[in-house]
C-alpha cells in the first residue's frame, strides 16, 4: 500500500520489448521483467502500445494486465483503435501521448488546446470505462489550464527537454518544470513526471515535492544490461568450457 506523500515509480519496459523484436526471439521477455520488476519496488509498470507495434504487440499488453500485482499505466495516441483496446484491456491507467511514426521516442508534449474538444471526449470515454487518464504535456501553464479545463485527473510532465538540454539550458529547462508542477498542483492536478531521467538527471525532479509518478524506462534497462553482462559474460564461458567434458555434445 502506498502512502499519501510517496513517491511513485513506473517502469516502462519497452525497451526489453524491442531487444526482443530486434531478433524475433523469445526472450528477452517483457513479462518476465515487469514481475522482476515489480518485485524489486516498482509501483507500476508503464507500456506504450505504438500503432506500429514497434516494441510491444498486443499480446504483451494483454498478458501483462493478468499477471501484474501493482498496476499498468498504458501509454497511447488518442486514436479510435488505441480506445477500444483501453476499454476491452482495462488497465487502470492511461497515459495520452502524441505519436508519429518517424520519431525515435517520444519527443513532444501533446497539443490539448489545439485538440481540446477531441481530447475532452477521448477521455471521458476512457473514465467512463474505469481507467484513470492522464496527459503527457510539456512544463506550458497553458497547457495545464486546458487540461483541468477538461477534466482530466493528471497529466504527466515532459522532462525530456530538460534531460537534453546543457548547461544554462538545463536550469531554465528545469525552472519552467518547477514552475509548471507547482502550477498545475493548484489547479489540482495530479502530476507526474518522465522521459529521459537518468541517474544523472533525476535528483533536481525527484525534489520536486507535487510530482508523484515518475515513469523511467531506457536509462533503467541500460543499466541493468550494463550491471548484468560481467555475469552472464561468465556463464557462456562456463558453459562453453563445460564442453571438453561432455560426453553426448548433441543431448
Ligand atoms: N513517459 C512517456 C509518456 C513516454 O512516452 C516515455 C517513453 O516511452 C517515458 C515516460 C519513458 O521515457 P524513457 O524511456 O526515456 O525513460
Amino acid at each position: 500500500m502506498n502512502t499519501i506523500n510517496e513517491k511513485l515509480l513506473g517502469i516502462n519496459i519497452d525497451h526489453i520489448a524491442t531487444l526482443r523484436q530486434q531478433r524475433g526471439t523469445r526472450y528477452p521477455e517483457p513479462i518476465q521483467a515487469a514481475l522482476i520488476a515489480e518485485q524489486a519496488g516498482a509501483d507500476l509498470i508503464t507500456v506504450h502500445l505504438r500503432e506500429d507495434r514497434r516494441h510491444l504487440p498486443d499480446r504483451d499488453v494483454g498478458m501483462l494486465i493478468d499477471v501484474l500485482q501493482t498496476r499498468m499505466n498504458l501509454e497511447m495516441a488518442a486514436t479510435p483503435e488505441m480506445l477500444s483496446i483501453a476499454k476491452r484491456i482495462g488497465p487502470s491507467d492511461c497515459c495520452i501521448v502524441p505519436e508519429r511514426r518517424q520519431e525515435l521516442t517520444t519527443e513532444g508534449g501533446l497539443d490539448v488546446i489545439g485538440n481540446k474538444n477531441y481530447l475532452r471526449d477521448f477521455c471521458l470515454e476512457l473514465k467512463e470505462a474505469g481507467i484513470k487518464v492522464s496527459l503527457f504535456i510539456d512544463a506550458d501553464e497553458r497547457q495545464l489550464d486546458v487540461c483541468q479545463e477538461i477534466g482530466v485527473p493528471a497529466v504527466e510532465i515532459h522532462t525530456g527537454h530538460y534531460a537534453d538540454a546543457k548547461n544554462a539550458q538545463k536550469q531554465k529547462a528545469l525552472l519552467q518544470i518547477q514552475q509548471a508542477v507547482e502550477y498545475g498542483s493548484n489547479l489540482g492536478l495530479q502530476i507526474n513526471a518522465g522521459h529521459g531521467l537518468d541517474y544523472h538527471n533525476v535528483l533536481p525532479i525527484a525534489l520536486i515535492q507535487p510530482i508523484k509518478e515518475y515513469n523511467i524506462g531506457h536509462s533503467i534497462i541500460s543499466r541493468a544490461v550494463i550491471s548484468g553482462l560481467a555475469a552472464a559474460v561468465a556463464e557462456m564461458k562456463r558453459l562453453i568450457s563445460s564442453a571438453e567434458n561432455c560426453t553426448n555434445p548433441g543431448g
